[in-house]
């Protein structure tokens, strides 16, 4: 495996690597890798000659107050999981080769962008949306690998692509869970062994809406109320969100006549967890039979 830190560099070898006929597949990440990244990787590993994993703790994402200092940081870890899972490229840039002084550009989807966490994080999908761009530019993958752990960050992205007509297909893998069903993520570090308890609490009410949703109850209010009350038994649990949601417009849904997002974003302590459920549809999208784009 190979690691990559100059964006310049990175995009020279991809270069070369689409004149010589070979398939790219990206996998973008923050890093502080675990088995919910792997899965993408060990997806997009399959599907391409070259695997590049991008580690970028993207500063233009994360809003005033929120964890940017905090975010968990294990490089050397990170590489060792690539390369174990056969990654090509480590692509690892800097900051400041990533964003460098008087950066001034920016990549905006202006419509599913504001619905659920785009309501509590203002710019935080402009600052998804600028750094995925960048990498497709960077990487120039002809597929990217996406979570629907977080849902509404993968339905932007591919509302970026199709809109700028970027050549790439994305993709989007189920979410990974622990055994006891809370969704994995780099955030679950920071909390205790009491506060990672009561986040059971989550997947907890995304089942409560799973059973409504199936035992007939259509009205998306009385389910979200059943949500709200779930989570409120618990305490510590601050509730950000409880919505019920169109999958393709994250707009709300009232009478529930077909495939429901149920997403739900919670504070406990000092961690925001969130997680999602497709109701009434199949999981995720499967992976499409693809040819490489002719040349
Ligand atoms: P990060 O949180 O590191 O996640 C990288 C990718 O892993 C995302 O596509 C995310 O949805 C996926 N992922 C995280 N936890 C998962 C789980 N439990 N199961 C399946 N997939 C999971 O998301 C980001 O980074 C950033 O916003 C990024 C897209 C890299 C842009 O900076």
């Amino acid at each position: 495996m190979k690691t990559v830190t100059s964006p310049a560099a990175m995009q020279q070898l991809s270069l070369k690597f689409r004149e010589e006929a070979k398939t790219i597949a990206l996998v973008p990440t923050m890093g502080c890798l675990h088995a919910g990244h792997l899965s993408l990787v060990h997806t997009a590993r399959a599907t391409a000659d070259i695997l590049v994993v991008s580690v970028f703790v993207n500063p233009m994402q994360f809003g005033p107050g929120e964890d940017l200092d905090a975010y968990p940081r294990d490089s050397d870890k990170d590489k060792q999981l690539c390369e174990d899972a056969g990654v090509d490229i480590f692509f690892f840039p800097s900051n400041d080769a990533m964003y460098p002084i008087g950066h001034s550009s920016f990549v905006e989807e202006t419509v599913l962008s504001r619905e659920l966490c785009g309501r509590l994080r203002p710019g935080h999908f402009r600052g998804v949306t600028t750094i995925v761009a960048k990498l497709l530019n960077i990487v120039l993958p002809h597929r990217a690998f996406f979570g629907q752990k977080d849902a509404q960050q993968a339905l932007v992205v591919r509302k970026l692509v199709s809109d700028l007509s970027f050549p790439v297909e994305i993709v989007t893998c189920p979410t990974v869970r622990d055994t006891d069903g809370l969704a994995l993520s780099s955030r679950n570090k920071y909390m205790s062994t009491e506060e990672r308890n009561a986040a059971l609490c989550v997947p907890g009410a995304l089942e409560v809406a799973e059973q409504a949703i199936r035992s007939g109850t259509s009205d998306a209010r009385m389910i979200s109320s059943a949500m709200q009350e779930a989570l409120k038994r618990t305490p510590g649990v601050k509730v950000d969100y409880v919505e019920v949601v169109d999958p393709s417009t994250l707009e709300p849904i009232v009478a529930i006549s077909g495939p429901a997002l149920v997403a739900v974003a919670v504070r406990i302590g000092r961690t925001r967890l969130i997680d999602n459920r497709l109701i009434g549809g199949p999981d995720v999208e499967p992976p499409t039979p693809w040819l490489p784009p002719s040349p």
